[in-house]
């Protein structure tokens, strides 16, 4: 475990604390009120959503990094619903196919190192007719913020744990194996670089 991902572990709630009382919190309501049942949540960071599940049975968590995994470990034994902790990269998701009925990911398409694999992860292990729940941002059809993003994201990717601002979520979701069902764009105050947020369910 390095000091620089331990440092970026802990400084993530910090950090995110203002956008999460504002309006991050409100999406992340939003979305995660939709899950049921055996839910997976890819990426789970520090778990920042854990505290808003209420009606699955289940709910298992992955994280590749073990710095957050600390804390992720921590939010999930303080959840209402049962929560398993697995340390495990989207790309290679280890459950079998079908496992569950909804997997939720937030945040996380930006940052991983190959998002069609673990869009085809998620489709695997999603249960037919199984919904796929998202909070992702990118994807801006302005294109004055688009090449500022553009300019940015190399230097952002370093002090931000990888996270890709020019990712088009919606690009990608469309160019899986599953289908879109619902979208809506956020574009939040006082986000810079990181919009549009887009939210959506997809089988
Ligand atoms: C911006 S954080 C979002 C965390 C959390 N989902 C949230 O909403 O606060 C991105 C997360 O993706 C994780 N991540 C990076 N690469 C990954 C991969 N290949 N598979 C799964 N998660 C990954 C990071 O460790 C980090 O926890």
């Amino acid at each position: 475990m390095s000091g620089f991902g331990r440092l970026q572990a802990a400084l993530y709630d910090p950090l995110m604390a203002q956008a999460e009382r504002s309006w991050l919190g409100e999406l992340r309501d939003e979305l995660v009120g939709h899950a049921e049942g055996e839910t997976l949540e890819v990426g789970a960071g520090t778990g920042l959503n854990l505290p808003r599940y209420r009606t699955p049975v289940r709910v298992v968590v992955t994280e590749p990094e073990p710095s957050m995994l600390r804390h992720l470990q921590r939010r999930a034994e303080q959840a209402r619903v049962p929560v398993l902790v697995e340390e495990a990269r989207g790309e290679a998701l280890p459950f079998p196919d079908h496992a569950f009925d909804t997997v939720v990911s937030t945040l996380v398409l930006c940052s991983v190192a190959s998002p069609p694999r673990v869009l085809a992860e998620i489709r695997r292990v999603l249960r037919p007719g199984g919904h796929y729940l998202f909070l992702e941002h990118g994807g801006t059809h302005d294109p004055r913020l688009a090449r500022w993003q553009r300019r940015l994201e190399p230097v952002w990717k370093r002090v931000a744990g990888g996270c890709h601002l020019t990712r088009d979520a919606e690009q990608l979701v469309d160019a899986s194996e599953l289908s879109i069902l619902e979208l809506a764009c956020h574009e939040p105050p006082r986000s810079g670089p990181i919009k549009p947020f887009r939210l959506g369910r997809a089988t």
